[in-house]
């Protein structure tokens, strides 16, 4: 069987699917790898590297995909290399379907059988194909490095020959996996942090990783939690007593780091403009949920923002992709782990088992149709 990784088209993907670690492992299971001429350059990943892992180098997206039976991608494939795929091949990436349901269609139609790595479920089994997680781990990393380096002082208290410099103060809202690593990673450099969230579980994380929980623990706050281990969309008179909490706490912080998102919904508005105005100037807030409409006002999709009174807004997108490097080969793990669950290994061909709980939770396309039940046309 035949694998072929394919360069990102999208110009803020620099991400790669495969990584030499991870080419050698599948040419272990006795397939041909061949990976699309500079597919891993922004992820520091040379030809010369897969080369020397065993992949055949093709000069195009075209003959890489030549006679290719399973096509690994970072991003949802463009119509134009739909086109260029065979029928029945299968395409695992993220694909990012919510809302994108015409180019769910267009590989239905194009005869691919297409996976989206990020419908993987949350089982103990799965956890090392949890693409959302091993990217929210580093995206609340860089968050913090990103802060800090917009930020025109020092995290750590520093006690000096010529005075002491006192510690930052970092506040952390929404603390799922992205949070989680941004506390870690604030409490490492030395700031004082303190964090947010409406699950209860996330009180004795937070505590546990030696920062300060700032919650309103309603009635309410006790059954935030979904039978998923999601956030639900709060009610407008939590999100009220919310607000007059952070607000005050806000106010005295140096950096704000703000991750909150609900399955489903648009993230949650939780710093509004005048939050904003009371912040010291020179202060910075980092937005991670942009993408999904932003947690802070005036936050601008791929924009670093300087408002009034001087503090910053940084509304980068794509974060995992600003540690290329990293990002991919944890990736492309996460891909390796659940490919390796469709190839037959006697036979060394693509076996997919259709009735797996892995291949049914994260199959949209199969055989000319889109399958999967959540997006399916409404009767
Ligand atoms: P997410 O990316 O959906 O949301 C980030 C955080 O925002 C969550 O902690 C959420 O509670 C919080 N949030 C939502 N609305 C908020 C509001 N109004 N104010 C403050 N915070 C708000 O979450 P993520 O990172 O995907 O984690 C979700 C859950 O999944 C967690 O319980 C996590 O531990 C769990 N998980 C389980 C895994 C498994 O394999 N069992 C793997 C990874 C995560």
């Amino acid at each position: 069987m035949r694998i072929a990784v394919l360069t990102e088209t999208d110009p803020i993907e620099p991400r790669v699917a495969a990584v030499p670690e991870t080419v050698k492992k599948f040419i272990g299971l006795g397939s041909e790898v061949v990976v699309q001429s500079g597919a891993g350059a922004k992820a520091g990943v040379p030809d010369s590297e897969y080369e020397a892992a065993g992949a055949k180098i093709a000069g195009s997206a075209e003959d890489a995909l030549s006679g290719a039976d399973l096509v690994l991608k970072v991003r949802r494939p463009n119509a134009d290399e739909l086109a260029k795929i065979q029928k029945g091949a299968v395409v695992v990436a993220i694909m990012d379907p919510y809302g994108h349901e015409d180019a769910l269609k267009a590989a239905a139609e194009a005869g691919v059988d297409t996976f989206a790595m990020e419908l993987m479920p949350r089982i103990t089994r799965a956890q090392v194909m949890d693409v959302l997680s091993s990217q929210a781990n580093l995206a609340g990393y860089r968050a913090v490095v990103d802060g800090a380096a917009e930020y025109g002082r020092s995290l750590p208290m520093m006690m000096t020959a010529a005075g002491t410099v006192p510690a930052a103060r970092i506040f952390i809202m929404g603390v799922g996996v992205a949070g989680l690593q941004a506390i870690a990673t604030a409490r490492r450099m030395g700031a004082v942090v303190t964090a947010t969230d409406v699950r209860p579980a996330t009180k004795e994380q937070v505590e546990s990783l030696g920062a300060k929980f700032v919650a309103v623990e309603d009635d309410e706050f006790k059954q935030a939690e979904t039978s998923g281990g999601y956030a639900k969309e709060m009610s407008a008179e939590y999100q009220k007593k919310q607000a007059e909490l952070v607000k005050g706490h806000i106010a005295k912080q140096d950096i704000v780091i703000t991750t909150a998102l609900i399955p489903g919904r648009p993230a949650p508005k939780l710093v509004s403009e005048e939050m904003v105005a009371s912040m010291k100037p020179g202060s910075v807030l980092v937005d991670l949920a942009v993408e999904r409409g932003g947690n802070v006002a005036g936050a601008k999709a791929g924009e670093i923002v300087t408002v009034g009174n001087g503090v910053k807004i940084v509304g980068h997108v794509n974060v995992p992709g600003r540690l290329a490097a990293t990002a991919s080969s944890l990736y492309a793990r996460n891909l390796y782990a659940f490919v390796e669950t469709m190839i037959d290994k006697e036979a060394k061909a693509l076996a997919v088992k259709w009735d797996d709980e892995l291949v049914k939770a994260t199959n949209l396309t199969r055989d000319g149709q889109v399958v999967h039940p959540n997006f399916q046309p409404k009767a």
